[in-house]
């Protein structure tokens, strides 16, 4: 089976979020079953300086606002994988993420840079633009790549199946009427069952509406986002096209994310967990934190975002500090965000620590050293954190939404009896539910070690593996050949 991945991101060359972590997981698992796998890319600054091999495969044109554009393909780094990348320096080559500049403000032509991404997958699939590869799906993620499907609607004689995954629903890329004249997509698309969005136009919605299959990132976050409150105004689409849509959940690759990482300040496993407190020594001191083994240490990296619920754990610090816990932050995002957890640093000295800004490695430090990490996100369609923390053995506390409540199972008398309990959840979204559940960790790590140690070991011998959601990929794509 020949399959086009086709995505903004991709780890580790360019990543704003977990999107980037699947989009290099996912073709690599699909790979090692025995597909022909390769992902289609625009040629950001990290993607031209990241895949190796890179040779011309067509010469594109003017397109999009570009005077010359070319199609190249190479290797993705440490894999055997190959991949497009689109080179339009005129749309690509800048400062800044792949969506906003250094000024944080979207790219006045983001409609232009990707709708070439969609343009660029349809030529593909047509045959048009790499005379020795043709794919039998093309499965295109988030709302950047959501034009795929359309384009490939648009001609008649292409009959490529589509799958589109949902990432993020909240990011739906909604333009100005004034930019569809740009696409080169027929007018006849532009209606409400279309992709007309309340008098503009968005490419998530051309995604869930013309592709023939459409995924989301966990089972729990394809319910949800057929009701008005995780909808964002497409809830209507997504329960019109309920028999197309499924939820497969995230994988983890576990040669990136393991307890025997070379990034930690000593490794550990389920049956020895020595070395998690050398793990945990080592942050304290890296932050500068007190240098205390008996404090549940908390940790959050992540978006600092509405999304994430950062607000209410603001709220909720004067119960992680009652409950003798500390906590460091590594985040980036929201001004108002970063500057209240700079505040409470400063409110706190010793026992909360923030870092602002993005730091892989230091990641994988903070998911080896902390007892536990707070997700308490509003919505989250699947959330990756989490499950990188139960392979450290670091205790999830989760808002129990999206993909947390299908990953984390909550402590109670029930789950410790029956020895499935992996972490801490809450009901709602709302800072009294945080803190209370903040506070009933405390009392657990004080109280008795050893049942958080069993805990812990159960958390870190979850598997959220990719083999079994490529499975789920492969019976999707099979169904539709
Ligand atoms: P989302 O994609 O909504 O941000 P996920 O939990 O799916 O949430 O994925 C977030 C990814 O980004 C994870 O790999 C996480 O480790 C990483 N991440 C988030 N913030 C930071 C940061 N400040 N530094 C390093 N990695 C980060
Ligand atoms: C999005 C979601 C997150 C998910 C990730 C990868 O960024 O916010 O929940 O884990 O995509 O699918």
């Amino acid at each position: 089976m020949h399959i086009l991945h086709v995505a903004a991101e991709i780890y580790p060359l360019v990543k704003t979020g977990g999107l980037a972590d699947i989009v290099a997981a996912l073709p690599n698992a699909q790979a090692k079953r025995g597909c022909d796998v390769r992902v289609l890319l625009p040629g950001f600054r990290g993607i031209l300086a990241g895949v190796t091999e890179l040779t011309p495969v067509a010469q594109i044109g003017p397109v999009f606002g570009a005077a010359a554009v070319q199609l190249l393909a190479g290797r993705l780094p440490d894999t055997e994988l190959s991949a497009y990348v689109i080179d339009a320096p005129f749309l690509y080559d800048r400062e800044g993420n792949p969506y906003v500049g250094p000024d944080r403000h979207d790219w006045k032509d983001n409609h232009r840079r990707f709708a070439l991404l969609g343009w660029a997958a349809a030529h593909i699939a047509f045959g048009e633009l790499d005379p020795d590869w043709q794919p039998d799906i093309v499965h295109a993620h988030d709302w950047h790549a959501g034009l795929a499907s359309a384009y490939i609607r648009q001609n008649p004689s292409l009959k490529t199946p589509t799958v589109f995954t949902v990432h993020n629903l909240a990011f739906r890329g909604i333009f100005p009427m004034e930019c569809y004249g740009e696409l080169g997509l027929t007018a006849q698309f532009l209606t409400p069952s279309g992709l007309e969005f309340y008098g503009s136009f968005s490419f998530m919605k051309a995604g869930l509406v013309y592709s023939d299959k459409i995924t989301t990132v966990s089972p729990t976050y394809a319910k949800e986002i057929q009701t008005p409150e995780f909808g964002w105004g497409l809830d209507g689409v997504l329960t019109e096209r309920a028999n197309d849509l499924s939820g497969i959940l995230n994988g983890v690759d576990y040669d990136v994310w393991t307890p025997q990482d070379p990034k930690i300040a000593r490794t550990y496993t389920a049956t020895n967990q020595n070395g998690k407190k050398l793990c945990k020594r080592a942050l304290q001191k890296d932050f500068g934190l007190q240098r205390d083994g008996e404090s549940p240490l908390f940790a959050v990296v992540s978006r600092l975002a509405g999304q994430k619920g950062m607000d209410l754990l603001l709220d909720a610090l004067p119960e992680l500090i009652g409950g003798g816990g500390q906590l460091v932050v590594l985040g980036t995002g929201e001004t108002e965000i970063e500057a209240r957890f700079f505040q409470a640093s400063q409110a706190y000295p010793g026992r909360v620590a923030v870092r602002i800004g993005y730091d892989e490695n230091l990641s994988h430090r903070i998911m080896a050293g902390a007892d536990l990490l707070l997700v308490p996100s509003r919505f989250e369609p699947c959330g990756l954190t989490q499950l990188y923390a139960l392979r450290y053995g670091t205790l999830p506390v989760v808002h129990r939404v999206g993909g947390l409540s299908d990953t984390v199972v909550d402590t109670t008398p029930e789950t410790i009896a029956s020895g499935r309990a992996t972490g801490f959840s809450f009901d709602r979204p709302e800072s009294a539910a945080l803190g209370a559940r903040i506070r009933d960790a405390c009392t657990l790590y004080h109280k008795d070690r050893g049942l958080w140690r069993r805990i812990r070991r159960r958390a870190m011998l979850q598997n959220f593996s990719w083999d079994d959601s490529a499975a789920h990929y492969e019976v999707l794509y099979r169904n539709l050949l």
